[in-house]
């Protein structure tokens, strides 16, 4: 079921890596506009749309605490329809929040988001979040065309960890798309995006909705570019890895079995540092991890996605070789492999009871014939599905009931997870947390207190297909 794989050992890495320019600041304006950018090695440049003319975006870089306005403002085409940017795992209002149908940006308009970086009044943790479009019906196709960037929440400098900085700090956004002859995007949407299904009536009413139906690239980008190269020393770095793909999931390993020393999610540190031969991460999940060049002076080492053995957990992943490094002198290093991390704010104590079940699944549904839903229902943007007191803690079941994967994300709060299938999860996932992996059958139990904000939020899945075809629902925050 592999769509376009690629062997590793077939691949040419013929550009070098390009990390994305980085805005820091209090105030950043970000225009969406069309433009040409170089994705594949040969031939013409690809028309994408853009966040400031690149794809992905400016990387934002900004300290937790220290509050910033983003202001986006609408140039796309027309045709292109209002747009609505959310901050990927941050902690804000409503109205900031980039939501699926209101304060949208129509073309010619912009807006401004506030994002405090603040928690309960104390500095966000140092995170690794990503924005991106999040128009109803229309996320997936918006997000394929380019409309996404990185977003890095640095700590105070007084934190003491020793990890790898400056050019040493890779992010890493992994994105698959497919393209024509003529080096531009396919264009899977070219039905129309809406509830009917933008591949034709019948494609996401199949049973499985399988992978050669959905959003599925046959060319893999890493920070825009497909196969690129990175020339490092040999030395420690930080690698902070997103996969920004619409559907696909990549379980990372390095060429030479070369561990990753796995120091946080997406959304803070761990713990503790987790030593882990392959990483697996679906739609929008973001994982923190330090790998250590020394000793490979000379060596290429390729990052490749390989697919676990079957019937483990992973054997849906892509594969495909991803990136390569190429590995040069080795060169004085001040950094530390932390074995003590500062633990993070995890919430305690959490209530014995679950106080709201989310259960995934495909459903006939009166109006929109077969749909992925939660409890039964497509999502409406005018019911609210779940009512939460702000200040309390909730804790939260979700259970896959579908015979596919959902990586299922939570708005508003970072959540503790406290279950998997009933038992302790697994070290890297005992931080914080804002997206699940759910196989079918799966359940996983979740806690966060709810702060600073009222109204409504949302509760999907990241797969944007299934985001874009009613796995979604509301959940508002009340006085
Ligand atoms: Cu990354 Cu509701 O989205
Ligand atoms: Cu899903």
């Amino acid at each position: 079921g592999v769509v376009g794989g690629v062997a590793p050992v077939e691949t040419r890495f013929e550009q070098p890596l390009v990390v994305p320019a980085t805005r820091r600041g209090a105030d950043i304006r970000l225009v969406m506009r069309r433009a040409k950018v170089r994705a594949l090695a040969d031939g013409p440049r690809t028309t994408m749309w853009t966040y400031d003319g690149t794809y992905p975006g400016p990387t934002i870089r900004r300290r937790g605490g220290r509050g910033t306005e983003v202001t986006v403002v609408n140039r796309l085409p027309r045709g292109a329809g209002a747009m609505s940017t959310h901050l990927h795992g941050d902690h804000h209002a409503p109205a900031d929040d980039g939501q699926p149908t209101t304060h949208l940006i129509r073309r010619g308009d912009e807006r401004t988001y506030r994002y405090p970086l603040l928690v309960d009044g104390r500095p966000e943790p140092g995170s690794f979040f990503w924005y991106h479009d999040h128009r109803m019906d229309r996320t997936a196709r918006n997000n394929w065309r380019g409309l996404q960037g990185m977003f890095i929440v640095t700590d105070p400098p007084t934190r003491g960890l020793r990890l790898p900085t400056g050019r040493r700090d890779v992010p890493l956004m992994v994105s698959e798309r497919s393209f024509t002859p003529g080096n531009q995007l396919t264009d899977p949407f070219a039905d129309g995006p809406d509830m009917t299904g933008h591949h034709g009536e019948m494609s996401w009413t199949g049973e499985h909705a399988p992978p050669d139906d959905a959003t599925v690239g046959d060319t893999v980008l890493v920070n825009g570019r497909h196969a690129p190269y990175l020339e490092v020393s040999a030395t420690r770095h930080r690698l902070r890895l997103l996969n920004s793909s619409p559907f696909s999931s990549y379980n990372f390993t390095l060429s030479d079995g070369r561990p990753f020393l796995q120091i946080g999610t997406g959304s803070g540190l761990l713990p503790r540092a987790v030593v882990r031969s392959s990483v697996l991460l679906g739609p929008s999940q973001r994982a923190d991890v330090v790998v250590d060049f020394s000793g490979a002076s000379g060596q290429r080492l390729v990052l490749a996605s390989v697919p676990a053995a079957p019937g483990t957990t992973g054997d849906d992943a892509r594969e495909t070789a991803v990136m390569e490094f190429r590995v040069g002198a080795p060169a004085p290093d001040a950094s530390r492999l932390p074995s003590r991390l500062p633990s993070p704010r995890l919430v305690a104590p959490v209530p014995a009871q679950v106080s709201r079940t989310w259960t995934f699944g495909l459903e006939e549904t009166a109006r929109h014939g077969s749909a992925w839903t939660i409890d039964g229902r497509a999502f409406d943007p005018r019911r609210v599905d779940h009512r939460v007191r702000l200040g309390t803690v909730e804790r939260w079941r979700l259970r896959n009931d579908s015979e596919v994967t959902h990586y299922v994300h939570i708005h508003a709060q970072q959540w503790r997870t406290l279950l998997r299938d009933g038992e302790r999860p697994p070290p890297w996932e005992r931080g914080l947390e804002d997206t699940w992996r759910l196989e079918p059958g799966e359940e996983v139990e979740v806690a966060a207190r709810f702060t600073d904000y009222t109204g409504p939020f949302m509760i999907h899945c990241h797969m944007l297909d299934h985001e874009d075809h009613g796995m979604m629902a509301r959940f508002d925050v009340v006085p």
